[in-house]
């Protein structure tokens, strides 16, 4: 086995790396989070997610220990070392080591976790085909922006949704539906694609953020709403993103078929407009491996 993990400075076996108990990350999910996908050796989005690590940490008042091209290099030396090729990176960032109190300890230095896999390909070609989901009222905190390693509600909510033969759980707050449990949801209505605005309310995918610029390149028009759940049932297309998974058409929700229970145009358009994007920063080609 390739050494696949760093941990504070050091590089390890993945499983010779060992976290202590009072880990503040293992104690009270006080950390961020992201995933990363590489294809064909290379990273996709790595500075994108590079910066919203910063961003996430500066918002839970964590400082991170290493530069922006100090934690660029570790990645990329990572990859290397573990000799994976097409998988995706975890790396997490918690606020330190020390004896369990709620408030700051002083002086804690943070933990920085990072850890490379290859990459389940049959799991993506399967949702990228088409899925279904099942909806759940938002019941998370208020900062969904930030990529925090609280998912207590998204990990319940996408064990109810797997139980009932529905791949992602979709959530449906006041304002109206805000994202999925680990994606972004979009819906094609009248010729326009309609996806919820940046905000505490969703976390905003690095996939969908460069989903929206192809929309743009493919002269699609976009509106930034949050749909009302009855609309997306009415929806021409629905689909979610992000990292892993890519681009995966909604068949249907709650059971109920969307349109005619096929991928749509604009969809399949987009999907595949995020495919030649993979291929032109990482000189992947999908399906060839
Ligand atoms: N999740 N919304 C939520 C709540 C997410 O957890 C994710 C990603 C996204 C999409 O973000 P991006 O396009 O940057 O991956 C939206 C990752 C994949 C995860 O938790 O595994």
């Amino acid at each position: 086995m390739n050494e696949n993990v760093f941990l504070n400075g050091e590089y390890y076996r993945g499983d010779e790396a060992k976290i202590s108990v009072d880990d503040r990350g293992f104690l009270f999910g006080d950390g961020v989070y992201e995933v990363i996908r590489c294809y064909g050796g290379n990273y996709f989005k790595l500075d994108e997610h590079l910066a919203r690590l910063e961003r996430s940490a500066g918002k839970i008042y964590i400082t991170l220990p290493y530069s922006r091209d100090e934690i660029r290099d570790i990645c990329l030396r990572l990859l290397a070392k573990s000799g994976v090729k097409t998988g995706k990176l975890y790396m997490q960032v918690t606020r330190g080591i020390a004896p369990r109190i709620h408030e700051f300890p002083e002086g804690i230095i943070p933990t920085v976790m990072m850890k490379v896999d290859g990459f389940d390909e049959a799991g993506i070609a399967f949702s990228k085909k088409g899925i279904g989901v099942m909806t759940f009222p938002d019941e998370r905190w208020a900062h969904c922006d930030i990529k925090s390693l609280n998912l207590l509600y998204n990990v319940i909510s996408k064990q109810k949704a797997r139980s009932n033969g529905a791949y992602e759980a979709v959530f449906v707050h006041e304002v109206g539906v805000t994202e999925c449990a680990s994606s972004n949801i979009f819906a094609i209505m009248g010729g326009k694609l309609v996806t919820p605005p940046e905000g505490k309310r969703i976390l905003s995918g690095i996939t969908r953020d460069t989903v929206l610029k192809l929309a743009e390149d493919a002269g699609i028009p976009c509106e930034m709403r949050y749909p009302q759940k009855d609309e997306l049932f009415k929806a021409d297309e629905v689909f979610i993103s992000n990292t892993a998974q890519e681009v995966s058409p909604v068949l249907s929700i709650d059971g109920k078929t969307i349109a005619d229970g096929k991928p749509g145009e604009a969809t399949l358009k987009l999907q595949k407009m995020f495919e030649d994007e993979i291929e032109k920063e990482t000189n992947f080609v999908i399906g060839e491996s």
